[in-house]
């Protein structure tokens, strides 16, 4: 493509129209300080107007135009200029952002143990049609896990997207849904008790959902993006299932092809690993554990990985009541009640089930430090 080509297609995208009272100043700031082209500029003898372009972004530069200054993020990796600003002669101001445009780290707070009940269960409508019930109350912990569901069966007004994630998995509690994922062939129907790790960027959609569908979403880290992409069909014909995204791979792990194993040396429980650790390199896990007897005084059972140190942990009740103790707290737990540790599963938040009936089944979610 040559320069008038790139100046001609220029003019017939969507501008941003910005003030320079001082033409020559402006002009000089964008096209020398920023880089920008110029696609158009007129009259050539004494300028007033000119329309500039950079990365996809069109400017009308405009003398006589009375339009507020604006801010331009311009993302980057270069160190010297991630966290810097600078300001244009007509107010224009520019931040250079990193690529995510992650929002300033706050230092964590103490880890805590929090109960997200069912019965305080606050539902908002989300993308897609779907209602969601954030599980975790608590601010800056830099995780999501959201409880979605979507009533009734049929299509869902869903499109091909992406997630700039570091881990997310989704587990399917009720019901099921018609899923595709780039690269992994024909759409499939993901059932109750299957989970999938979406690694970073893969596109996906989700074409139907049946029978009152619900599921589990964890996403790491909270503030992550999502992007449409309009490009990409789903499905298509493209098949890379053992394709490397950031060092993950997809994976499904179904509830019907699952191995049981006790839980740690436990006869009376027994835990389901999902594939989602190994696929992930080890950044986040899923387990399921059930309870196959009834248990009172003196159960002890604790999370899987609790000789480590996670960033997140969060247990999900399937199915079933059980009583956990927390220090000296003992709480009851239900059928969609939650047990949360935003902040990190140490000595503080350390808990364990005292009791429980049989056929109680948790869903455990964690992510490994680091
Ligand atoms: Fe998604």
């Amino acid at each position: 493509m040559n320069t008038d080509q790139v100046g001609i297609n220029s003019l017939s995208t969507i501008r941003l129209v910005v003030a320079a009272p001082d033409f020559q100043a402006g002009l000089s700031f964008f096209t020398d300080e920023l880089g920008f082209a110029v696609a158009m500029i007129a009259p050539a003898e004494d300028p007033n107007v000119a329309v500039l372009t950079l990365e996809g972004l069109t400017v009308s530069l405009d003398k006589h135009s009375e339009s507020a200054p604006v801010t331009l993020e311009i993302p980057t990796d270069e160190s010297e200029l991630l966290g810097t600003s600078k300001e244009g002669p007509n107010g224009t101001k520019v931040s250079y952002v990193t690529f995510a445009r992650e929002s300033d780290k706050m230092t964590k707070p103490s880890p805590t143990l929090a109960i997200a009940e069912q019965s305080d269960a606050h539902w908002v409508t989300g993308r897609a049609g779907m209602a969601y019930r954030s599980l975790i109350d608590h601010p800056n912990s830099g995780f999501t896990a959201s409880h979605i569901r979507i009533e009734g069966s049929g299509e869902v007004p869903d499109w091909v997207h992406f997630h700039d994630v570091g881990f997310q998995i989704i587990y399917c509690f009720r019901g099921s849904a018609k899923l595709v994922y780039e690269g992994q062939g024909e759409p499939f129907i993901f059932n109750e008790g299957d989970c999938v790790l979406q690694p970073p960027h893969i596109r996906h959609r989700v074409l139907e959902s049946f029978n009152d569908l619900e599921v589990i979403e964890f996403s790491s880290p909270s503030n992550h993006a999502t992007y449409a992409d309009p490009v990409m069909d789903l499905p298509n014909e493209l098949l890379t299932p053992d394709r490397d995204f950031s060092g993950q791979r997809f994976t499904l792990s179904r509830q019907a092809e699952s191995h049981w194993n006790n839980h740690k040396d436990s006869n009376s429980f027994i835990t389901r690993r999902t594939s989602i650790s190994e696929s992930s390199g080890n950044v986040g896990w899923v387990n399921i554990i059930e309870a196959t007897g009834t248990h009172q005084n003196g159960v002890d059972v604790s999370p899987l990985n609790s000789e480590a140190t996670p960033d997140f942990l969060l247990w999900f009740i399937l199915e079933g009541s059980g009583v956990i103790t927390h220090r000296d707290k003992t709480i009851n737990l239900g059928p969609t009640d939650a047990v949360v540790c935003p902040y990190g599963y140490n000595n503080e938040t350390e808990f364990s089930l005292s009791e429980c009936q049989i056929g109680f089944r948790v869903l455990e979610i964690g992510l490994n430090s680091g």
